[in-house]
């Protein structure tokens, strides 16, 4: 088994003045949930996500060698500013990973980063914004040390995008991604993502989702606040061990095309991550009344119907419809028709089922 060990090299045999590279790296969004921590970002279940395509972040790290004072050196501009606020965030993130990556304070950095979807849409940039930073130090990584391993670069770039934000790690590869060690899901680890690895059934190819914006505010309660407030939950023991039962069970969905066995595992997943927001203490509410208006909308039309579309949460108050390709017409009317209302702004995101990181 993979260690964090392994993830430590002392062979940078190569040396390099200056450069620069440029990674896009996706959104993901759980079909079953990640929730609660432990120590070092290793989570407290195993989750599964869909690598989305259109909502990313695209990330330009420039490069210039300096003396190693001890310290980290870096510029970062959002959409071509310099960008203060971020740069905590960045400097803890270097603090964390300088253990795997030691020629960090080599180099001074200009990181140049932005996203396709629009600023404070309330979608969280975090796991495409760390997955992105991460492709390009490994990047990096790779001219100091030419012998290291694609699945070792993969590897280490999702472990690395743990590290700065845990559901980053899932937003390296794509399509659908499997984080935390799970009995039934071979080289699955609590360290990295790993491609969900059975042949995923047509039902699952290109599907769809459409995010819809209902709230594009701050959020209350941060998922780092989130998670620790599973520490001392009195549902969060059941909670872990039914997140490795849904695991189990999606895996044979994903396997056997099962999309109504889908949307029940799916909706269940998005309510218990709220209902575990609502039960811990202190306890809070992410949903807004639009939020419910739109589950209602969509279990209406899903019975009217019978189309297959159903929807899931993040920890906030948007809400990701989920559906198959082939009723895309048919559900894209329905959102135009009679979700958009609830949206603030009628601002909604098509997106659909992508293939991981690219380099530019
Ligand atoms: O990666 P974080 O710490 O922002 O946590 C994300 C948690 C959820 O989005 C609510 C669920 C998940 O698995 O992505």
């Amino acid at each position: 088994m993979i260690s964090e060990k392994d993830f430590i090299q002392n062979n940078y045999t190569a040396s390099v003045e200056s450069g620069n590279f440029e990674w896009s790296a996706p959104s993901n969004i759980a079909l079953v949930k990640y929730w609660g921590k432990k120590d070092k970002q290793i989570p407290a279940n195993p989750s599964i996500s869909f690598t989305l395509n259109n909502c990313k972040t695209i990330t330009k790290l420039g490069f210039t060698k300096k003396e190693n004072d001890g310290n980290f050196s870096f510029n970062l501009l959002f959409e071509g500013q310099p960008k203060e606020d971020f740069k905590p965030k960045i400097q803890k993130f270097f603090e964390r990973i300088f253990e795997y990556c030691p020629y960090l304070k080599d180099f001074h950095f200009t990181i140049d980063t932005q996203n396709t979807f629009p600023h404070s849409s309330g979608i969280a940039s975090s796991a495409s914004g760390m997955a992105a930073l991460a492709m390009n130090i490994m990047s990096l990584e790779k001219v100091l040390n030419p012998t290291i391993s694609e699945e070792y670069f993969f590897q280490k770039a999702s472990f690395l995008a743990r590290l700065g934000s845990g559901s980053a790690c899932r937003s390296v590869k794509g399509s659908v991604v499997v984080w935390g060690n799970h009995a039934e899901i071979s080289g699955s680890s609590d360290l990295f993502g790993v491609e969900f690895p059975s042949t995923i059934h047509n039902n699952f190819k290109n599907y769809q989702d459409t995010i819809l914006l209902v709230d594009k505010g701050e959020k209350q309660v941060s998922s780092t606040v989130g998670h620790d407030l599973m520490f001392g939950h009195p549902f969060a023991e059941k909670r872990f061990s039914q997140a490795h039962h849904n695991l189990s069970s999606i895996k044979n969905v994903l396997e056997s095309g099962d999309v109504e066995q889908f949307i029940k595992i799916v909706e269940s997943e998005a309510l218990t991550l709220h209902a575990m927001m609502m039960t811990s203490m202190p306890y809070f509410i992410l949903m807004k009344p639009n939020t419910l208006e739109i589950i209602n909308k969509i279990w209406k039309f899903r019975n009217e119907t019978q189309t297959p579309v159903c929807f899931t949460l993040d920890a906030g108050a948007n809400v990701h419809v989920l559906y198959p390709e082939n009723v895309k017409e048919k559900v894209l009317q329905f959102i135009k028709g009679e979700l958009v209302g609830y949206c603030q702004n009628g601002q909604y995101i098509c997106d659909e089922i992508g293939l991981g990181a690219l380099m530019i």
